[in-house]
């Protein structure tokens, strides 16, 4: 079942994101967790197998689209469909936030969950990302 994680689940999830090959030395995937957990807009929805975190995605709605980010599914608990849950998961709180749509970034060297997405029936929206360092 999915749920609203909780600042109290930060370790957890930063764990699990490691585990996945999520995080990167420029983000600080704790903060941006909190982050999330804390912000009226944005969640971080998990699922658990037990007491253990086995999933999550990051969602957030900036007033045009919405955003997810930080889907990973513990490689011991892939291809039972958590990955599928997760995205539903996201489409709804979005939904129900008014997002008129949900769209992602995939990392250039990630192409190959390109095939799951895929799958799910997202296609690729033909634009450039640019971006800037604010601190
Ligand atoms: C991508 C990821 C979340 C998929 O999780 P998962 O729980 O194994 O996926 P599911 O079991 O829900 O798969 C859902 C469907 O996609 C299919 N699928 C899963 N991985 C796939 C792949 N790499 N290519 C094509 N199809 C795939 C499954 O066969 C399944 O099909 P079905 O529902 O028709 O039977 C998981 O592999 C992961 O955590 N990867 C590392 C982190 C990552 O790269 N995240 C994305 C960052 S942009």
């Amino acid at each position: 079942m999915i749920e609203t994680l909780t600042s109290d689940d930060a370790r957890a999830a930063v764990r699990l994101w490691e585990e996945t090959d999520l995080t990167r030395p420029w983000n600080d995937a704790s903060s941006d967790f909190l982050r999330a957990v804390t912000g009226a807009s944005a969640a971080v929805l998990g699922i658990r197998d037990g007491n253990t975190l086995v999933g999550t995605v990051m969602v957030g709605f900036d007033g045009h689209r919405g955003w997810a980010y930080y889907l990973a599914v513990k490689p011991s608990h892939r291809g039972r469909g958590l990955g599928r849950q997760l995205m539903t998961g996201a489409e709804t709180w979005l939904r129900n936030q008014g997002a008129p749509k949900i769209q992602f970034m995939v990392r250039a060297e990630n192409n190959e969950v390109v095939d799951f997405y895929t799958h799910l029936g997202y296609v690729p929206q033909y634009v450039q990302v640019l971006g800037r360092r604010l601190s």
